[in-house]
């Protein structure tokens, strides 16, 4: 018998323990950048070299950090549970993907896509893009990373949204519930009559929406969580 649907909305902390800076840390990505400057279409149009120089930097560092024992529990848990699933990510490492995560939407972008804004192509992309190379499609020098930046639309919101309606788990990973919509979702979830779990390590803006928030590291909470729902 098909089992009931689950909705995963995974953030930065999933990824802290591979090593891939947090964002609202004291050693956060915004501790050491100003949002402005760097993660908003006016930014890149006020001075793109940074913007660009910014995502490289996080692109290459990817090479660096592998997907860590929470990435593979969830990868685990699409594979084996036999209901709905669907893993919303706001990160934009590539960790879930390489853990064998496939039912994924990557909201908040891919840093390994450049995106041409002259003819809209999406192309898988490793190198940099401060030496603005050529779209492989138009030919045109219009590549930025395909990352959605502040005051732009998420991503995938219609097919994120009907999961939500539909499910009756949701669970929250390593996110600060700083940002929205992600952190509106389990209001969206809680309407739908779903249970709500949050595992996080530290109380979030909107832990007090959960029916249950278990605090912790990632590394031992997911895991753990992902045995409990197979067993
Ligand atoms: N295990 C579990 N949770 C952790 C761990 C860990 N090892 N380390 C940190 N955390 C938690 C922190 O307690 C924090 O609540 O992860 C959360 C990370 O919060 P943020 O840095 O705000 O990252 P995130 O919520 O993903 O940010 C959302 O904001 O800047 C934008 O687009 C960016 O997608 C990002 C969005």
């Amino acid at each position: 018998m098909a089992r009931d649907s689950i909705v995963i909305l995974t953030g930065a902390g999933i990824s802290a323990e591979s090593g891939v800076p947090t964002f609202r840390a004291a050693d956060g990505l915004w501790e050491g950048h100003r949002v402005e400057d760097v993660a908003t279409p006016q930014a890149f149009a006020r001075n793109p070299d940074l913007v660009q120089g910014f995502y490289d930097a996080r692109r290459a560092a990817l090479a660096a950090v592998v997907p860590n024992a929470a990435h593979h529990a969830l990868a685990r848990l699409e594979r084996e549970w036999d209901g709905g699933f669907l893993l919303v990510t706001q990160n934009v490492d590539d960790l879930h993907d390489r853990a064998g995560s496939r039912a994924l939407v990557h909201m908040h972008g891919e840093l390994l896509k450049a995106w041409c804004t002259g003819c809209d192509a999406r192309h898988a992309w490793q190198g940099d893009l401060r030496c603005m190379p050529r779209c492989p499609t138009c030919g045109a020098a219009n590549l930025r990373p395909d990352i959605v930046w502040f005051g732009e639309m998420p991503y995938a919101m219609d097919t994120i949204e009907t999961a939500l309606h539909q499910c009756s788990l949701f669970i929250s990973i390593g996110t600060s519930g700083a940002v929205y919509p992600a952190a509106g979702f389990v209001e969206i979830a809680r309407w739908a009559g779903a249970r709500t779990v949050e595992l996080n390590l530290d109380p979030s803006a909107t832990s007090s929406r959960f029916h249950e928030s278990r605090l912790g590291r990632a590394t031992d909470l997911v895991p753990a969580f992902v045995d409990e729902l197979l067993a």
